[in-house]
């Protein structure tokens, strides 16, 4: 094997130049993802979690420049989704075997940390066996306090980019990466388990970027580590940028699964927007994890983060029959568990 590779796997780390070396070549692409698997299938076997995702509001107050759902886009159909939907969402995963339910929505200022917690707490009290994963942005740490006292135990909150100046050339001036940072920090200081990420191909996104993202992530040290290629959305200020690609992602994951041998690492939806199989070669990769749509068919559409999203037009009972037969296919089995982190 690859001398790069092999120090990768053993050490969980390469310097700074190594890790730029890595990443700018197709060269070690096989060797990289055949030594992700076997890490992935020491910690895991052949299990692939599933967590059911619910985008219950696409209403956002941010105006992200890359972002489908930015309070600037007009051609958005907003919806939100009220306690009892939410909970009929989660009737429908628990019969489908979901023991992780992620509420996923824009920062949406009509859920007030009240709304939430009520929502929290009716979820917690009717299946006190799940996980309860928020995905709503940056809140005060009060608010996340609330929010865990309340039931919840996973916070998705990616970091975007972890160097300051990218950061602020993908947002507007009101959002920084300071804070971003300091939401994760606190999220980990509460108690909750964390995952944070990345867009892979963002707009000016450098290398060098990326190792600053590789770093981040190993001083936040999360359980989980969303990545997905970035994809143009329409009437955004990025509409006419190019994707991130299919290979680069790939390479990621498997960077991510040597250095990080335990971490919760999906392969997300907007892999599967840009190739056909980007999930499956996702898993292959280093992935663990998939989470598939659980909310209702009709909203599925508003909730256009970018161009071409899958999983649309299918009911949650489709996507998890279309997930199965996909994991298998690629080799692993889904399992019905709360799928917690295993730290090695
Ligand atoms: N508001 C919450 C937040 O900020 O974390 C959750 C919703 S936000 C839309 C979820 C994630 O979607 C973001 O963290 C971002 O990485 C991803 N996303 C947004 N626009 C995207 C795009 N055009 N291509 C790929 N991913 C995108
Ligand atoms: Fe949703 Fe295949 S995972 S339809």
């Amino acid at each position: 094997m690859n001398e790069l590779i092999g120090k990768l796997q053993t050490e969980r780390n390469l310097s700074d130049s190594e890790l730029l070396t890595v990443l700018r070549t197709d060269a070690f692409d096989d060797a990289l993802s055949a030594a992700a698997d076997a890490v992935r299938r020491r910690v895991y076997g052949n299990a692939v979690f599933v967590r059911g995702l619910i985008e219950f509001t696409n209403y956002c107050k941010n105006d992200c420049y890359y972002c489908g759902i930015r309070c600037s886009s007009r051609s958005v159909q907003r919806y939100r989704l009220d306690k009892d939907t939410i909970l009929a969402c989660c009737d429908e995963g628990y019969a489908l075997g979901y023991r992780t339910f992620v509420l996923q929505g824009g920062e949406d200022p009509y859920f007030t940390d009240e709304r939430v917690c009520a929502i929290v707490s009716a979820i917690r009290e009717r299946f006190p066996d799940c996980a309860i994963t928020l995905s709503i942005g940056e809140k005060t740490r009060d608010s996340y306090r609330a929010f865990f006292d309340a039931g919840a135990n996973r916070y998705l909150l990616r970091h975007e980019t972890a160097d300051p100046a990218h950061y602020a050339a993908l947002h507007p001036a009101a959002l920084s990466a300071e804070n971003r940072k300091r939401c994760l920090f606190d999220l980990k200081e509460i108690g909750y388990q964390v995952g944070s990420g990345f867009m892979v191909g963002s707009p000016f996104q450098t290398a060098e970027n990326l190792v600053s993202d590789l770093r981040f992530l190993q001083e936040l040290d999360p359980d989980m580590i969303g990545i997905g290629p970035f994809i143009p959305a329409e009437n955004t200020p990025f509409a006419d940028k190019t994707a991130g690609s299919l290979t680069l992602t790939l390479r990621l994951l498997s960077i991510l699964r040597l250095m990080f041998p335990h971490v919760l690492l999906p392969a997300t939806t907007a892999l599967g927007t840009i190739a056909p199989d980007g999930r499956e070669r996702g898993l292959r990769a280093g992935a663990n994890v998939v989470m598939p749509n659980l909310s209702p068919a009709d909203v599925r559409e508003k909730y256009a983060l970018y161009e071409g999203k899958i999983c649309t037009g299918e009911e949650s009972a489709q996507c998890r029959a279309c997930l199965e037969t996909r994991v298998r296919a690629a080799g692993y089995e889904i399992v019905t568990d709360v799928g917690n982190v295993r730290r090695v």
